[in-house]
């Protein structure tokens, strides 16, 4: 997972087309063994998703030029040896068009790993939702609320459901051997997001840039390990 979104990132360059990057990430997969587990779900057709600038999640590859500024999200999920592992990263074509557009990037990226170290046994739900929306709304950001991270294991979408918001010592309580999916969702302007005409894409509804990072991890009693990260 790791190795294939490291080699996505480096594809993302002026003028290739998004489809290329599709291309890219499902020879990618099966190289290594894996199974893209994102085509044919629910008749999505692509191995990988790719978002760009307001374009929120579930972006679907084709003709798309990617120009230098764009704010690109790239989403991967594949299955090896039956488990789903299910990722997510947001980078700059070339420079970032401003300032406040790298802080998102860089705030999104930053609100995972809070997520993360929230995933501890004992801990609950809403204490990873609680840490990703304090740390992201403390810079001005905000939360998309439609679309949550989810728990992961022989199928990408599982039990729980993991907001990017939520209330401290609230929900389920996190247990040793839960894997999940934390995939905050981070939008420049307002929180609310609407899908496209396709079906699939999703978009800030104020235009504004958004960000996405994700990844899987286990919760075992030594504390979250991310799946997801090049070992
Ligand atoms: N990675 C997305 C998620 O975390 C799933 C993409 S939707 C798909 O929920 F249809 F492309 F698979
Ligand atoms: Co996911």
């Amino acid at each position: 997972m790791a190795e294939v979104l490291e080699i996505l990132r480096q594809a993302v360059r002026p003028g290739i087309m998004t489809r290329e990057l599709d291309a890219v990430a499902d020879r990618e997969i099966r190289r290594r063994g894996g199974i893209p587990v994102f085509k044919g779900y629910h008749g999505y057709p692509a191995s990988v998703c790719v978002s760009i600038n307001d374009q929120v999640v579930h972006g679907i590859p084709g003709e798309r030029v990617i120009r230098a500024g764009d704010l690109v999200s790239i989403d991967l999920g594949a299955a090896v040896d039956g488990f789903v592992g299910d990722a997510a990263l947001s980078l700059f074509c070339g420079d970032p068009p401003n300032e406040r557009a790298l802080e998102l990037l860089q705030v999104t990226e930053a609100s995972l790993y809070r997520g993360i170290a929230a995933a501890k046994v004992g801990a609950r739900l809403g204490d990873i939702g609680a840490a990703v929306q304090t740390y992201v709304e403390a810079h001005g950001f905000s939360v998309v609320r439609d679309f949550v991270g989810h728990g992961v294991g022989r199928q990408m979408h599982e039990d729980p459901q993991v907001p990017n918001y939520g209330t401290p010592g609230r929900g389920l309580l996190l247990k040793p051997g839960l894997a999940l999916a934390i995939e905050p969702m981070v939008n420049l302007g307002g929180y609310q997001v609407e899908v496209g005409a396709d079906g699939w894409t999703v978009t800030t509804r104020d235009h504004s840039l958004s960000a996405h990072f994700e990844h899987t991890i286990f919760i075992d009693e030594d504390g979250p390990e991310i799946l997801t990260a090049i070992s």
